[in-house]
């Protein structure tokens, strides 16, 4: 399982960490974070990826370096969407560093650029939503160029979107001198430990909503997991592909047949993937829902109207044999709707046994760690939380990760 040729493995990166002591001193530095928090009613729910960035804020700071910060939020696809303002993110921020920190309307434009030329040694800038800009997912070249401008140095700590070719996390690369931040060196420490020690067998724990997505994920994991435990609404399609009516539930039709392909390919590798045996349905969604079992197994149908939302009680003691078994664990993706208590003890079970697992034991994606918050689930019994999603699976899968391969060129400067 290890892509031993993978750039990502290669040690020689110029970081933060290493630099002489006088390097980035009052430097007017440009970090690039991912600060795509869950918002809701303009609340932060959860600050993880904030406070994830703040030993290199904090290094940079105590280098008296003039801080420029860019993040993006969600995905507004080019365009202003008022609730994807930085506005929560700068406040919270500021709260953490018990210091001012300026948030401005736009990333590039004569505001920006004044307030760049003035900014002073211990000051913060928090830029607006890169993703405001089309530029920014296009990575084109003009827009990456303004916003290094008047900036000596670029810090990559934005380990949640490193996998994206984006212009405020690979496009700036090639105009400023370039260096991993201490949360991407923290991250990418830590998860090249799954291909230094091999510890098999390895499990990995696929659940969410986000089924496109992780669909690649699983087909990529075949070579490397011994299994692979699929919950949320993912397993869903993967019902419909096997011929099981799952009446209003959420199900991507049109991936039927990848799903199959994944089955039959996961024969062919000698990866189990194991489908949840029961699950709990219901016809809403709401605190309050009436929710039944269903075995799959037991021949009986899910109703009109009814909705699979969580995994049932022989699938949680068939995952978590699994998970205890296992040396190394992966965890990306809820079991269930576990926001709502009706559907929420299949993802908290899981995360237990994960927790109790002493391997090593690796979880990324916003709404798992999102659910270890929210079970109060002892975060020191985790190997790993990491603040990627899907840059944390494509690390492990051994992908090039555009945002830390561009910092190669850096290496010698
Ligand atoms: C994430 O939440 O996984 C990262 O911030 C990347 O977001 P994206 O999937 O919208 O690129």
């Amino acid at each position: 399982m290890s892509p031993e040729n993978s750039v990502v493995l290669d040690d020689a990166y110029r970081r933060l960490s290493n630099q002489p002591h006088n390097l980035l001193k009052e430097k007017k530095t440009l970090i690039r974070v991912d600060f795509n928090v869950p918002i809701t009613n303009g609340k932060i729910d959860d600050d993880s990826r904030i406070k994830g960035a703040l030993p290199t804020i904090k290094y940079l700071l105590e280098h008296n370096c003039s801080i420029v910060i860019l993040s993006h939020l969600g995905r507004p696809k080019g365009k202003i969407v008022e609730e994807l303002r930085l506005n929560a993110v700068a406040e919270r921020l500021q709260e953490l560093l018990q210091i001012t920190v300026t948030k401005l309307d736009a990333c590039i434009g004569k505001n920006v650029q004044e307030a760049k030329k003035n900014i002073q040694p211990g000051e913060i800038l928090l830029l607006e939503n890169t993703r405001f800009y089309s530029e920014e997912t296009h990575n084109i070249a003009a827009f990456a160029r303004e916003l290094s401008e008047d900036m000596d140095f670029f810090v990559q700590d934005a380990f949640g979107c490193v996998h994206r070719a984006h212009a405020s996390v690979e496009g700036v690369t090639h105009f400023l001198p370039s260096m991993m931040g201490l949360l991407v060196e923290k991250e990418f420490e830590a998860l090249k430990g799954v291909f230094v020690n091999k510890k098999k067998p390895l499990t990995l724990l696929i659940g969410g909503a986000k089924i496109d997505t992780k669909i690649g994920v699983i087909r990529n994991f075949l070579s490397i997991a011994d299994t692979i435990l699929i919950g949320g609404g993912l397993a869903n399609t993967f019902f419909h592909a096997k011929g099981y009516d799952v009446k209003d539930s959420l199900v991507e039709l049109d991936k039927a047949k990848v799903a199959l392909g994944i089955l039959q390919d996961a024969g062919e590798e000698a990866c189990q993937i194991m489908l949840p045996r029961d699950f709990v349905v219901s016809k809403e969604i709401s605190e309050t829902a009436e929710t039944r079992i269903l075995d799959r197994k037991s021949g009986e149908q899910m109703e009109d109207g009814e909705k699979i939302l969580d995994i049932g009680p022989e699938t949680i003691k068939r995952f978590s044999n699994i998970i205890a078994n296992s040396q190394t664990v992966i965890w990306n993706g809820p079991a269930g709707l576990f926001e709502f208590t009706p559907f929420a003890n299949g993802t908290k079970e899981l995360g237990k046994a994960i927790a109790n697992n002493t391997n090593l034991t690796i979880v990324g994606g916003g709404d798992s760690v999102d659910a270890i918050h929210r079970f109060e689930l002892d975060q020191s019994k985790f190997s790993h939380i990491s603040t990627g999603g899907g840059a944390m699976l494509e690390f492990l899968e051994g992908k090039m990760l555009p945002g830390i391969s561009a910092l190669k060129k850096h290496q010698e400067l």
